[in-house]
């Protein structure tokens, strides 16, 4: 406690062992209560609660001063800690069996009255952001930053222990390979240039490996100009790790430990080793590179036996590098004509053309439009494959695989949540491994690094990268995933330059686009180069999940609404002309201003 004249004390932490100590107070007065001529004032601090009582006949003075407070003025307070009469205990607080008769109070600040209810746990989201300053002094955004702070200490604490070196790195840099967009700041000094915020420290964490520091961390602000979601800030931070002479192996056991500490601090137990999903196994029973994997409705693939069959369209789809996966709802052969509909609606939303069923009736018989593409013998293999007993239903997709694991892993978590099949009190880690190097882009029609283009292929699969079979190069990155969520990612670092150069030639990078780029990190390569790998973890989100909470804007003081705006400051604001001026920029906003 650092004692100063405004408070010796915190009134969270008064009890019976302070009784006839004199102690001086401050904070924030929650409520006063008039019981009969005698004032009840609720004072509160970050560590809690305290009662101060004026009573007109002891203190006049201080009656007089506490008459004039109102809720959230700022006050101090001097006076012996009295114990309570028992009748009067409260034992909604730790504080509850003391109380104060002040022989002095002083206000320190008086307060409007506040735009919301600091105890309404119903305010909209937009009023919270706007007074954020006034949101933070409710107790359930408190906790939270305090978990935050205590996540925070831990993991430092055993990053340092482990010989870690914390090491800053630029905010104002040239470009990032994470592949979201940038934001860009305009150079006043360089004429037309631009510097571009870090979507990671990525570059610079590789570079601090060439540069020798061996075990590097940083508690790292990442921007990143994408779509925003629940799990989404434009500005967000990680816990950014790079490790010299290392293999995967070796990051995966540090990040356990890591993870074991950080859930600690939350009050959350787990054991490592957390289980490690290859990817392929992931998409092709849960329909997603971050499974949960809390609930089953294990996918299943019954291409082979459609293919045998007359179900022509599907057969089609197939020919033509589709595949099809199915999901079985046990007791879902009760689902009304309707309740079908919804269903396929659900399905259409996200994105699929068309949902096919098959219910297996209680009698036996199975019930289905596609039933007559398909010989009964087929139909019986479809329901073995399905594991579907009497009373079940199955839904299969076909259609290009990203599009069928997307569909199909939306429906199964869908089903997962509607069912009430999740269980809230697990805590589900997991490593999904083996990554595909590159992901075919239909939009770009071409190759793109699926974690960025630093990440080492599988030494097998190099040979692959010069025949051009860049789709079954698989890399050597790894994912950690808690409850469905994707907490972090990392990967083994290409540390040759030889391999840097293949891997920007097949993203289709010319040679002097990729050293335009990316030039430094080449060049850097070769002046001796350490074996390297590291991992990033999202720590709002690490946050958000162990506060247990929906939105990661819960766990970040400041943060921006959908809308990437703080609804509070009012960013992003205009400048003034003279500023654009100064920066070279015509702005087609300002332009009728000019
Ligand atoms: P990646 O891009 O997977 O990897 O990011 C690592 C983790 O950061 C979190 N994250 C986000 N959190 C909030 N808002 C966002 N917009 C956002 N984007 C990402 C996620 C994610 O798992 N440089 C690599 C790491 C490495 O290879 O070492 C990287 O940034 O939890
Ligand atoms: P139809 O001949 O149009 O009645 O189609 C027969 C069945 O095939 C319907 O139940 C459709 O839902 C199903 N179907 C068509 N295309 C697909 C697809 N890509 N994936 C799954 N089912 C499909």
């Amino acid at each position: 406690m650092i004692k100063t004249m405004y408070k010796d004390h915190n009134c969270g932490q008064l009890n019976l062992t302070n009784v006839d100590q004199t102690v001086t107070l401050s904070g924030w007065v929650s409520c006063v209560r008039d019981l009969g001529g005698i004032l009840f004032v609720e004072l509160r601090d970050r560590s809690g609660f305290f009662q101060i009582v004026a009573n007109p006949q002891i203190n006049p003075q201080v009656h007089k001063v506490l008459e004039q407070v109102r809720s959230e003025y700022v006050i101090k307070a001097v006076g012996k800690v009295s114990k309570r009469p028992d009748e009067t205990y409260n034992e909604k607080y730790p504080t509850g069996q003391v109380e104060m008769y002040p022989d002095s109070v002083e206000i320190l600040s008086e307060s409007k009255v506040l735009p919301f209810v600091l105890d309404d746990n119903n305010v909209s989201e937009d009023i919270r952001l706007k007074y954020r300053y006034l949101d933070l002094r409710r107790e359930p955004m408190l906790s939270k930053m305090v978990m935050r702070h205590n996540i925070v200490k831990a993991i430092r604490n055993y990053m340092n222990n482990l010989d870690f070196l914390e090491v800053e790195t630029p905010i104002l840099i040239k470009t990032t390979p994470e592949g979201a967009r940038d934001y860009l700041v305009p150079s006043r000094v360089q004429e037309g240039k631009f510097y571009a915020l870090p979507q990671s420290p990525q570059i610079f964490k590789q570079l601090l490996m060439v540069g020798g520091i061996e075990r590097y961390y940083q508690i790292a602000k990442c921007f990143r100009d994408e779509d925003l979601r629940a799990d989404r800030q434009p500005e967000f931070t990680q816990v950014d790790i790079e490790m010299s002479f290392v293999e995967q192996k070796d990051v995966i056991k540090v990040v356990e430990g890591l993870i074991v500490d950080a859930f600690k601090a939350a009050g959350v137990e787990v054991k490592p080793p957390f289980r490690q999903i290859p990817w392929q196994e992931a998409m092709d029973k849960y329909g997603s590179d971050k499974p949960d994997t809390r609930f089953g409705l294990e996918l299943f693939d019954i291409g082979d036996i459609i293919l045998e069959s007359e179900f022509q369209i599907v057969k089609n789809t197939l020919q033509n590098g589709g595949i099809v996966r199915g999901i079985r709802i046990p007791g879902g052969a009760s689902y009304s004509r309707k309740d079908i509909d919804d269903i396929t609606k659900i399905a259409v939303s996200f994105g699929a053309k068309a949902l096919a069923n098959i219910i297996y009736n209680e009698d036996g018989t199975a019930k289905s439009p596609v039933l007559k593409f398909v010989t009964e013998e087929q139909a019986k293999a479809i329901q073995e494959r399905a594991g579907a007993q009497a009373g079940d239903i199955i839904f299969f997709v076909a259609d290009k695989p990203k599009l069928v694991y997307d569909v199909m892993g939306r429906l199964r978590l869908h089903f997962g949540k509607s069912l009430n099949l999740i269980d809230e009190a697990k805590h589900d880690l997991l490593w999904v491994v083996d990554f595909p190097m590159f992901e075919y882009s239909e939009e770009e029609g071409r190759f793109m690094a699926m974690h960025h283009p630093f990440t080492s292929p599988n030494l097998e699969d190099v040979d692959k990268l010069d025949s051009g079979d860049l789709g079954n190069v698989k890399s050597i990155a790894y994912d950690i995933v808690y409850n469905g969520c994707e907490l972090g990612g990392g990967s083994v670092r290409i540390h040759s330059s030889e391999v840097q150069k293949k891997i920007f030639k097949a993203l289709g990078l010319t040679e002097e686009e990729a050293q335009e780029k990316f030039g430094f990190m080449v060049n850097a390569l070769q002046y001796g180069t350490p074996p390297h790998a590291g991992l990033a973890i999202g720590l709002d989100r690490l946050v958000a999940l162990l506060a247990r909470t929906d939105s990661i804007r819960d766990v970040i003081a400041f943060p921006k609404n959908a809308g990437a705006k703080c609804l509070m400051s009012d960013a992003p604001g205009e400048a003034s002309l003279q500023q654009l001026r100064e920066l070279h920029i015509k702005s087609t906003a300002n332009m009728g201003k000019a």
